[in-house]
């Protein structure tokens, strides 16, 4: 189960121990682009299945080979937000885990010069206020992206949103809260700062550049 942090009550931690090994091997610079990925992906399945301990379920009926069986099935349309790029990364293990999930995009960039958040893409299913929204990024630095990304969604009315990010900086989950304290950022690791290049340390590098093999 994650644990509320302490010192950040946005924050939900996810340190089981599979996460932290497998977080282990993603930090570490040698770690080839397919297996960086692979590992993302892993840590992003562990993740959602604690997140979605909260979904709300409703009552059915279902037809076995033998007789009816009370059953429940998810209430609402869930809908993962993965910010472009790297939070595509994160997906397919959140896929694999529950696919009828919905993805909508959000294309954000950080200006390299300024770390300010430029927003390029949106893609969001037209009804993605009617459930849950899940915005997908593995790094939460200085919080930029991921507050316009709220900021997006609240907008367009949506209600229930939670982050699932993989490695945080505590400005980033900070600025959160300030922006928006009802949302909740589930985060694999808080780590120590960012340093003058707004980059997170230790972090694990630019994630979008590990995932897809730009560096
Ligand atoms: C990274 C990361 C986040 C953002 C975090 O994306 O994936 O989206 O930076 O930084 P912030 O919290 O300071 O906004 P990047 O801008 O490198 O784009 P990319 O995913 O296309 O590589």
């Amino acid at each position: 189960m994650p644990i509320r942090h302490p010192d950040f009550p946005n924050a939900k931690v996810f340190d089981h121990p599979l996460i932290r090994h497998k977080l282990t091997l993603v930090r570490d610079r040698r770690t080839p682009h397919a297996e960086f990925r692979r590992l993302l992906n892993e840590i992003a399945g562990l993740m959602t299945y604690e997140v979605c301990r909260e979904l709300e379920t409703v009552e059915m009926e279902v037809e076995t080979p033998v007789a009816i069986a009370r059953g429940h099935r998810l209430r609402d349309k869930v809908t993962l937000v993965p910010v472009l790029r790297a939070g595509i990364g994160m997906c397919d293990g959140i896929l694999s885990l529950f696919p009828e999930a919905r993805v909508g995009h959000i294309g954000i960039y950080r200006d390299e010069a300024t770390a300010t958040p430029v927003e390029y893409y949106r893609k969001l299913p037209r009804d993605v206020a009617s459930g849950p929204v899940f915005i997908v990024d593995p790094m939460l630095a200085t919080g930029g992206s991921a507050a316009k990304a709220v900021a997006d969604l609240r907008t367009l009315g949506c209600r229930h949103v939670q982050m699932i990010c993989l490695v945080a900086a505590p400005e980033g989950i900070r600025r959160m809260q300030e922006a928006d304290d009802q949302l909740i950022v589930n985060v694999a690791a808080i780590d120590d700062r960012l340093n003058e290049r707004k980059f997170i340390v230790p972090g694990l590098g630019d994630a979008g550049d590990r995932i897809f093999g730009t560096a």
